[in-house]
């Protein structure tokens, strides 16, 4: 076998109240695409972080091209050849997208000023192998989530990179964006440079790694060749239960269909907003689990937005039970009981600073004390049995959220957002880096609250989890409805032949 390009020995990294990693042996060869798996909190993004010079381990040896190395800083880990795409998107939102992808090695012109003509033209060059076309020059905010971690990855593989270090790559892409990706991940191969990808789809991991180490509780448990290595075992290690005790689950956790006769609990009529949605109009019948399908940019999230008020309209109006809502009013809808979790947590949600408790009870505290006070017994409670359900890692309920694994920060939302006992739930991609064990979990409890009655608009890039979750699935195409499929008609083919045929008609 290769020598490693980069490899770690007996490390161990510690923070207050948690051992994140313990004595963590791990090592990437040249060419290979090597899978890090492990619950959310197992410690993938610290071992990441260790690698990249992000963390100085607290003990053991970090080795590059068979040699000892000590990164001080990220930089250095850098021109080692070591390229990273973080969890979260960590370019520069309002620089331009051209500039985010040459950022901190920008070419200068003979004259010694920055060569923004050729930053410009590589760039847009760069990109359309990423299927991204458009105008390089606009800021990087302009793009969508998914668009984004394009640009990060364009960024991350056109540096001379060793190794590309990948956390969660996928979780906010478009299936089309995945599979240039993967296109990606195999030319990679053939030139020989190390992956290191973290991912919570397994099916993904089956099809693009070779070897898989699995993280628990900041231990290697296991690394290996992964072809072979039957997908319940692996669970079963990730989990640390035994084979015969885990739950044999379909593809999803979610059960039979809701169905229901009852008048729409939430009528969204009409719906516009400048360049985001023309017309949309969304029935939700009490216990009905409504799915929204569409590509990138189709008008999902405009859509979960403008019926909760925070998406400014045009034109349009939301009904929940008979009475109107007051549009672009998000307290007034949450009053109401509209909830969204969005899918851009670091922007529209998480407050870093704040405690798990905190940030559980924020949106619910107006119902829990319609007199303004709120006994701290009473919040401990709702905070236990959510920490619980949802099996979120913390060291206490008084930890601050920015230092939760990112699996565990989406719980928090998500409780936050359940114990609001909301009438209608708008989800944005509820499960995104979610682990396999809580994700069943969140699955099977949205199917249990639809069953109380519960309305649930449900987003998800997903495509089993769409189908299977949803008893109805509207189609967005460019802002606009596209189409409706119900019943027996929701499949995969059919959700997938409604996005295309919706698009012949169109140019781009
Ligand atoms: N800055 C920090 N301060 C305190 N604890 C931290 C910090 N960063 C991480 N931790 C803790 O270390 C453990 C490992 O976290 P890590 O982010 O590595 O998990 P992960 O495997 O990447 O999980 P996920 O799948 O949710 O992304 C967690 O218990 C987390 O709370
Ligand atoms: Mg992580």
């Amino acid at each position: 076998m290769a020598e490693p390009v980069l490899e770690v020995r007996e490390v161990s990294k510690h923070f207050p109240g948690t051992t994140a990693l313990d004595h963590v042996s791990f090592a990437v060869r040249p060419g290979e695409v090597h899978a890090l798996v492990g619950e959310n909190g197992a410690g993938k993004s610290t071992l990441i972080k260790v690698l990249t010079g992000v963390y100085q381990p607290d003990g053991g040896q970090l080795r590059h091209l068979g040699e000892p190395v000590v990164f001080r800083r990220p930089i250095e880990a850098q021109r080692a050849g070591i390229s990273t795409i973080y969890q979260e998107v960590n370019l520069v939102p309002l620089m331009s997208i051209a500039g985010n992808v040459f950022l901190g090695r920008e070419p200068h012109s003979k004259g010694g000023l920055v060569d923004w003509r050729r930053i410009h033209a590589e760039a847009a060059e760069l990109l359309a192998g990423y299927g991204i076309h458009t105008d390089v020059r606009r800021p990087l905010a302009s793009l969508g989530v998914g668009a984004q971690q394009m640009v990060a990855l364009a960024r991350a593989v056109s540096t001379d990179a060793r190794v590309v270090i990948m956390d969660e790559p996928t979780s906010s892409l478009e299936p089309r964006e995945v599979e240039t990706l993967f296109e990606v991940l195999n030319g990679l191969h053939e030139r020989g440079i190390a992956v290191v990808y973290v991912s919570h789809r397994m099916d993904e991991l089956y099809r693009v790694c070779d070897r898989v180490t699995v993280l628990r509780d900041g231990r290697n448990v296991h690394s290996g060749p992964l072809a072979d290595l039957p997908r319940i075992e692996l669970v079963s290690m990730m989990l640390g239960r035994e084979i015969r005790d885990i739950r044999e689950h379909g593809v999803t956790s979610f059960g039979e269909d809701h169905h229901t006769e009852a008048e729409p609990l939430l009528r969204a009529e009409n719906l516009s907003s400048k360049h985001a949605i023309d017309d949309v109009s969304v029935a939700i019948r009490p216990g009905e689990v409504v799915g929204l399908a569409g590509l990138l940019g189709s008008g999902r999230s405009e859509t979960a937005r403008a019926i909760v008020g925070a998406l400014p309209l045009d034109g349009g109006t939301v009904w929940l039970g008979g009475r109107r809502v007051p549009p672009g009013n998000v307290a007034a809808a949450v009053r109401a009981g509209i909830s969204l979790l969005a899918e851009d947590r670091k922007t529209d949600g998480i407050i870093p600073s704040l405690s798990v408790r905190e940030n559980i009870v924020l949106a619910a505290l107006p119902r829990l004390s319609p007199f303004g006070l709120v006994s701290r017994a009473k919040q401990d409670r709702v905070v236990d049995v959510f920490m619980k359900r949802l099996r979120i890692k913390a060291s206490s309920p008084d930890q601050k959220v920015a230092e939760l694994s990112g699996g565990n920060q989406q719980k928090v939302l998500l409780a936050r957002w359940l114990c609001t006992q909301p009438k209608v739930l708008l989800l944005d991609e509820p499960t995104r880096g979610i682990d396999v064990g809580a994700k069943a979990e969140v699955q099977a409890l949205i199917d249990e609250l639809a069953g109380e009655g519960l309305g649930v608009l449900l987003i998800s890039s997903e495509m089993d989890e769409l189908i299977d979750g949803a008893d109805r699935v509207i189609v967005l195409r460019d802002g606009a409805v596209a189409g409706e499929l119900s019943g027996g008609n929701v499949t995969e083919e059919a959700v997938l032949a409604a996005i295309a045929a919706a698009g012949e008609d169109a140019d781009d």
